[in-house]
């Protein structure tokens, strides 16, 4: 049986990630291959109860620590339930949001000592690092307008978007760092570029990363 492939997405607020993880998901069902498409926090049902509990902004008064650990603890049974059984089954997954979110926001914005965080993520995926991650690198002041314009009448922003554009911009950077440090797993994609668009590069990316035979 071919290996599996897990492919996770990663940028600021309105990057473009669900719509490409969508087209990206076209491709792959193509080939005739399976493809999951999933999300971080959430993914299957517990994690997706601690979704709500952190994005209501519940847990903000905890401190950036504990958000580490609920984002965590929802990760945990994300790749026990979902993820590890779809590419053990020789499925690809596509990803919207996993370690480097964690790494970004609690990390390099909350202020968790870099060490402490990275042994929170060893423990937390054992061993199960995304064979690829696309960074989506857009403008906060684009991303936010986007992430504002797709939410329903009535809705407020959560408990991130409602951060300050200065925590969008280090947000940006930290993604750019990342990148910078980890080149043979990242590609970081320009997604202020129309979706079709970003999803041809997005794809270009995936064949070039990995080259496998059923990618034609
Ligand atoms: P979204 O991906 O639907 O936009 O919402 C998820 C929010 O949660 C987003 O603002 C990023 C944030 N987040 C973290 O702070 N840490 C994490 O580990 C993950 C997966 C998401």
């Amino acid at each position: 049986m071919a290996p599996g492939r897990f492919i996770t997405l990663e940028g600021g607020e309105g990057a473009g990630k669900s719509t490409l993880a969508r087209s990206l998901a076209d491709r792959v069902e193509a080939l005739g291959l399976r493809v999951s498409v999933t999300r971080e926090p959430g993914g299957s049902p517990k994690a997706e109860a601690i979704r709500e509990a952190i994005l209501s902004g519940r847990v903000k008064q905890h401190g950036a620590f504990v958000e580490a650990l609920m984002f965590s603890a929802a990760r945990i049974d994300h790749i026990d339930r979902l993820i590890r059984p779809a590419l053990q089954r020789g499925e690809w997954v596509i990803c919207d949001r996993f370690i480097d979110s964690t790494r970004v926001y609690q990390g390099a914005l909350g202020r968790i000592d870099a060490g402490l965080l990275a042994e929170l993520e060893a423990v937390t995926i054992d061993g199960l690092m995304p064979d690829l991650t696309l960074i989506l690198d857009l403008d906060p002041t684009i991303g936010l307008a986007r992430a504002a314009r797709r939410r329903a009448p009535g809705e407020g922003s959560d408990r991130f978007e409602s951060e300050t554009l200065a925590f969008h911009r280090t947000l940006r950077q930290a993604y750019l760092a990342i990148a910078e440090r980890e080149p043979s797993r990242c590609v970081v994609l320009d997604a202020a570029q129309p979706p079709a668009v970003l999803a041809q590069a997005a794809w270009t990316a995936i064949r070039e990363r990995l080259p496998a035979p059923q990618v034609a």
